[in-house]
């Protein structure tokens, strides 16, 4: 009795595509054995990419059929079994095309971005307009700028980038919109829920936002990435600690002692995380008057007496990076979607008070770059040889 041939059984097994994937079985390392009897029966193992997979009927149907179909089958029988850890390891790597999995570009010892991650202890204080204006200064610098909106319940950096389109996915990777003219990357929560509705997030699912907004949006080479952070020490400000170790912080605060002690604390978080403090940017510092005085609205000192605390607190020096008076231009700016620094201003000429102490803080940090002057390396000093 003439039996069906192994090669006639394998073209028909490459016919069936994973109804997930889409792809040949054959080409998926799902197919375990297909052995056959001297009376034509065959039994075929595939193995599913999970236990339980929902798909295991229509599979067991698909390699059914096609079998079938094969010279000399009397019959068919389909096993199920499911890959191991390392089977399921070779399928992801394969289709990623050898890529290592959901890898935060970011968190890589290697890496080339600075990142840093603007905080405050209140709401409010204008963390979100110092991060744009930061974010566009620093692309006017030169730099390639990408901002997070990591501002989960209260996401406000699309608006004030002026930001409208949505990303858009390939395969499993997002690409984020660019403001235009600055070329900035930006991706926020916002983009993501339909009609600006409130959303209500746990800790675990912010985790996972944070990760997927660093690990499978396509940012490409960045000199720079910014994220806004909601206000206060809460969730975030840890997941962001955790997910990337190497970021800084750059702390905002008012000129009032109350919200500094306040800011003080957000900084302070930074012992704790390991975190760098960048510095301390005081934002609504006074508001100049037609006559050219300035009326201290919030108070005094606020800034650089968080810089001094935080200095003290964790043994190093952290600066006063800028103070950032109050200014109509810059709210206007923000509700307008065009970043007050931004644009037909690059020499900063016309620049607005707010965007000349923005851009100032802009070129310090540019300045900063990616010197290893005070960056954490992977070494421990040893005791200097005396001479
Ligand atoms: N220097 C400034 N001069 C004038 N208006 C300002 C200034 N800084 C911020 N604002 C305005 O204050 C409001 C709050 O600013 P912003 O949204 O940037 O603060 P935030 O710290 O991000 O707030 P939240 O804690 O809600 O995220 C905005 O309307 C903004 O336009
Ligand atoms: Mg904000």
């Amino acid at each position: 009795m003439p039996i069906p041939s192994d090669d006639a059984l394998h073209a028909a097994l490459a016919r069936v595509n994973d109804p997930e994937i889409k792809k040949p079985i054959t080409e998926l390392g799902m197919l375990e054995a297909v052995d056959v009897t001297d009376d034509g029966q065959v039994q075929v193992t595939v193995l599913l990419t999970v236990p339980g997979c929902p798909l295991k009927d229509t599979i067991t149907r698909d390699v059914t059929a096609a079998v079938s179909e094969v010279e000399h089958v009397t019959g068919v029988d389909v096993r199920l079994g499911v890959m191991t850890e390392e089977q399921r390891g070779a399928l992801r790597d394969q289709l990623r095309g050898g890529q290592a999995e959901r890898e935060i570009p970011f968190a890589r010892p290697d890496s080339l971005t600075t990142v840093y991650a603007v905080a405050s202890g209140k709401g409010g204080v204008g963390k979100s307009s110092v991060t744009v204006n930061l974010a566009v200064a620093l692309a006017e610098e030169g730099l390639r700028v990408g901002v997070v909106d990591a501002d989960i319940y209260g996401f406000s950096v699309p608006r004030m980038m002026g930001i409208t389109q949505a990303p858009t996915q390939v395969d499993d990777m997002i690409l984020p919109p660019v403001a235009e003219p600055s070329g900035v990357k930006v991706i926020s929560i916002g983009m993501f829920v339909p009609g600006n509705q409130p959303v209500v997030w746990r800790g675990p699912m912010l985790h996972r936002a944070m990760q997927q907004f660093l690990a499978d949006v396509y940012w490409g080479d960045l000199d720079v990435l910014l994220l806004d952070l909601p206000p206060g020490t809460g969730d975030i400000a840890i997941t962001v600690a955790q997910l990337l170790p190497s970021s800084e912080l750059l702390v905002v605060t008012t000129p009032q002692q109350a919200a500094a002690e306040v800011a003080e604390r957000a900084g302070a978080i930074a012992l704790q995380t390991h975190q760098r403090l960048a510095g301390v940017i005081e934002n609504m510092s006074w508001l100049e008057l037609p006559d050219g005085s300035r009326s201290e609205l919030f108070g005094s000192g606020g800034g650089q007496a968080v810089a001094d605390s935080l200095s003290r607190s964790i043994g190093a020096q952290v600066p006063l990076l800028g103070q950032v008076p109050i200014d109509v231009a810059l709210r206007e700016g923000g509700d307008h979607g065009t970043p007050v620094v931004a644009a037909g201003n690059v020499d900063g000429a016309d620049d607005t008070p707010a965007a000349t102490a923005l851009r100032g803080v802009a070129r310090q940090l540019a300045r900063r770059g990616r010197g290893l002057a005070g960056r954490k390396l992977g070494i421990t000093p040893t005791a200097r040889a005396s001479s």
